[in-house]
């Protein structure tokens, strides 16, 4: 999983590592949240999500838990694929 995603990355020397990818993120997130959150993602929610701070916080707070290790290019595309899919905060 991680291989094909390095090798997609290496495909594309075009994209920009600044600019989130959201189809990236989808990937991340089936691969390491869809067995506890759902497919698509589900809320388990004791606390509801009001801006992306708190969601990028929720996302480091589980990626911390599982030990992903995920880099800062991960996070952006992670937060940015659930927001655009699922929570939609502008803020
Ligand atoms: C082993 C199961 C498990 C996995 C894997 C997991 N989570 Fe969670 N996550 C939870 C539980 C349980 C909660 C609810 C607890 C809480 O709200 O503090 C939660 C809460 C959250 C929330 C806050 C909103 C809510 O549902 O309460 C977000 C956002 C979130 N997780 C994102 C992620 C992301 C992104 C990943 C992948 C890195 C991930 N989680 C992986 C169990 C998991």
């Amino acid at each position: 999983m991680k291989t094909n995603k390095l090798l997609f990355i290496a495909l594309l020397p075009s994209l920009s590592w600044a600019v989130p990818n959201v189809s990236d993120g989808k990937l991340l997130y089936d691969e390491s949240c869809a067995r506890c959150h759902q497919n698509p993602y589900q809320d388990l929610g004791w606390s509801e999500m009001t801006n992306l701070i708190e969601l990028s916080h929720m996302i480091h707070a589980c990626d911390g838990y599982f030990q992903l290790d995920w880099n800062k290019q991960d996070f952006e595309d992670i937060t940015e694929y659930l927001n655009s899919e699922f929570f939609k905060l502008d803020n």
